[in-house]
């Protein structure tokens, strides 16, 4: 029977499917679910920065009035008050690795790498098999330029990676000028692994309000082209592992992922519309394609339809439809 195990950034992984960071993954329960379906690893909902800074003023505020004024009080207070967002996520983490035998990696949303970058050390501490750093600079400031934007995720890689030494994944969207080299250079700061790429809460208008609401929050098959297009481009040319996301709601869309070079996938929408249960038929399918291929495992065919592997290279850059406009007739 073939066998699905892979590895991610160093972790052991029985199978490529892990459960990406959304509302699924921020209870004991529901991570145990997702690990009884199948699941490989659970990313756990993203921790805000803002959520850490807000904290941690609230305790600066607590220990100026009680006299404390020396830094390492911040752990004694974050760590004592129940009550506090921080203190919850670090007990998730060590709650869940106690209740799944299966690998937790933590993850912090963050846009700049100022005072919550002690905050990872506790996540080590707590358990934390690996962290994900889920980082998005909407390039909408005026007032700064590509240059400045690209050093704020290169500071907070350093920031991050320089106080733990569990692995560290970047997980970014494909809004970069220059993103093959940008990519090719964050892999080559110590990170252990590219997601590609997030899918970010997305506005739309109401027509009849006339106010801003959310749009598609689930994502579609369709979706997979982006990511698969630059699995495909990055596969063989980083220093890192890489992982696929967005628009993975079958087998068959794990099966193309892991043919472009991805070491794993993450999936949220297909569990959100079809149940914990779909991991598993998703993970059948895997298995029965195989079977059907004569393949054992997994690196017989990764990488296989990356680009640096292709001889049509160009296939993979065409971006403009040519001879498709031509002979797509209505
Ligand atoms: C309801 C919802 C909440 C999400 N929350 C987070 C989050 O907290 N942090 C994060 O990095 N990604 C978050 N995501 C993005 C997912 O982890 C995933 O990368 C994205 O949805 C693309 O995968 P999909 O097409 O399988 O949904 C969320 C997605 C959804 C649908």
């Amino acid at each position: 029977m073939a066998n699905l195990s892979t590895t991610y950034m160093g972790l052991q992984l029985k199978n490529p499917i892990i459960a990406a960071s959304s509302g699924l993954t921020d209870s004991v329960p529901n991570i145990k679910e997702l690990a009884d379906n199948g699941a490989s690893a659970i990313v756990l909902k993203s921790l805000f920065e803002e959520e850490i800074v807000a904290e941690m003023e609230t305790s600066l505020q607590k220990m100026t009035s009680s006299g404390f004024i020396y830094p390492e009080t911040f752990e004694y207070y974050e760590q004592t008050d129940d009550e506090e967002v921080s203190s919850k996520y670090l007990k998730l983490i060590s709650d869940a690795k106690k209740a799944v035998d299966i690998p937790i990696i933590a993850s912090i949303n963050c846009v700049t790498a100022g005072e919550w970058t002690h905050f990872p050390k506790l996540i080590e501490q707590a358990g934390a098999d690996a962290l994900e750093l889920n980082l998005f600079i909407l390039p909408s400031d005026f007032t700064r330029d590509q240059i400045a934007n690209e050093k704020i995720y290169y500071d907070i890689i350093q920031e991050v990676t320089q106080k733990i030494s569990i692995p560290v994944a970047l997980k970014i969207s494909s809004h970069f000028s220059d993103l093959g080299r940008t990519l090719q250079n964050f892999s080559t700061k110590g990170i252990g692994g590219l997601v590609l790429f997030n899918r970010f809460y997305n506005p739309d208008f109401d027509l009849d309000s006339l106010e801003i609401i959310a749009g598609n929050i689930l994502s579609n098959p369709s979706d997979i082209s982006m990511s698969l297009r630059w699995i495909s481009i990055m596969a063989n040319r980083v220093d890192c592992d890489l992982s696929a996301t967005t628009g993975i709601h079958n087998g068959e869309s794990v099966i193309k992922q892991i043919l472009a070079g991805a070491n794993t996938v993450q999936i949220a929408s297909a569990i959100y519309k079809n149940g914990f249960e779909y991991i598993q038929a998703m993970l059948e399918e895997i298995e029965m394609w195989m079977d059907s291929k004569n393949y054992n495992s997994l690196d017989e065919f990764r990488g296989k339809l990356s680009q640096s592997k292709s001889n049509n290279p160009a296939a993979y850059e065409r971006v403009q439809f040519m001879k498709h406009f031509r002979s797509y007739q209505k």
